[in-house]
């Protein structure tokens, strides 16, 4: 579930920097493959083990997770980012771990509002707040801290999907405040913790790098991860889980497949100054995209 939860954050990143320079195709392949990471991948996943329980339960889970960043994740990845001298770093996580602080306190008020119906207190709904873009940079940190950040961007994404997935429940249950609360937390966890992030760790880079990354990781999974996770569940006989996996593995070799295309057309049709390339570009100037094709 992490490691979906994190391809289809990755991949909503990937879809800025290839709109940013014109590849619209790309982008729209990176934005739809990253829908299918979320809501067929990681619900699936999700939905197999139950991940989504009762509203107070899914609110417990969640103040622990956010207290824990608030106490101890985040303030020990600022003190280890300041003995590596990466000072941009360690301000990210000040911030963060005061987020998660008020996240945490959030989800408290409205497990108390839930449980005293008779108290007046009402759920809170949170602050959307507006999204950071992200951008393609080099990494700013290194050694740990450069580590720290890749684990600080697996966990936002995935307290994101996770949000996401509470959110629907909340609202199928009636909850609806308690929804907006989720949906506006999930916003803050993806829209600036991850992308803030992103752009620090150096996760975004040109559309052939994003493009060779993202080839590898679906390469990995259709071939190594997935099919270890459906043999292992064949042997302890859990066949649903076993077809689930081995249906997933079939997915990420289409999307290996449908990026390596995407890489070929942006090879060939960035890289030789061919005549027809030439008479394409004549035909359609786009001076405010650069890299815009046909
Ligand atoms: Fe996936
Ligand atoms: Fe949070
Ligand atoms: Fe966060
Ligand atoms: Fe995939």
């Amino acid at each position: 579930m992490r490691g979906e939860a994190f391809a289809h954050a990755a991949y909503l990143a990937y879809a800025q920097e290839a709109e940013r320079t014109g590849e619209l195709d790309i982008a729209e392949l990176f934005r739809s493959t990253a829908a299918t990471e979320l809501d067929e991948h990681f619900t699936e996943e999700a939905e197999l083990i139950d991940f989504v329980r009762s509203n107070t339960a899914n609110l417990r889970v969640s103040i622990a997770g956010e207290t824990e960043e608030h106490t101890t994740t985040y303030p020990g990845f600022a003190e280890q980012a300041r003995r590596d001298g990466c000072l941009p770093a360690a301000a990210l996580w000040e911030e963060l771990a005061a987020d998660e602080g008020v996240h945490a306190e959030r989800f408290r008020i409205a497990l108390f509002a839930i449980t005293n119906p008779g108290s007046g207190v009402r759920v809170p709904v949170g602050v959307r707040v507006p999204p950071v873009p992200i951008e393609a940079t080099e990494p700013v940190c290194t050694g740990q801290t450069q580590e720290n950040l890749l684990t600080t961007l697996r966990g936002e994404a995935f307290a994101y999907a996770s949000y996401l997935a509470y959110a629907a429940h909340a609202r199928d249950t009636g909850r609806l405040r308690l929804a907006r609360l989720w949906e506006n937390t999930a916003s803050q966890e993806l829209g600036e913790h991850f992308a803030e992030t992103a752009n620090l760790y150096g996760l975004v880079g040109s559309n052939e790098r994003n493009l060779r990354t993202s080839i590898a990781g679906e390469q990995h999974e259709a071939t190594t991860m997935y099919p270890a996770f459906s043999r292992q569940a064949a042997s302890v006989d859990e066949g649903e889980a076993a077809g689930l996996f081995a249906e997933i593995a079939h997915d990420e070799a289409r999307h290996a497949s449908a990026f390596l295309n995407a890489l070929v057309d942006l090879v060939l049709g960035g890289g030789a100054e061919t005549d027809e390339a030439a008479t394409a570009a004549d035909r359609q100037p786009a001076p405010d995209r650069p890299g815009a094709r046909a």
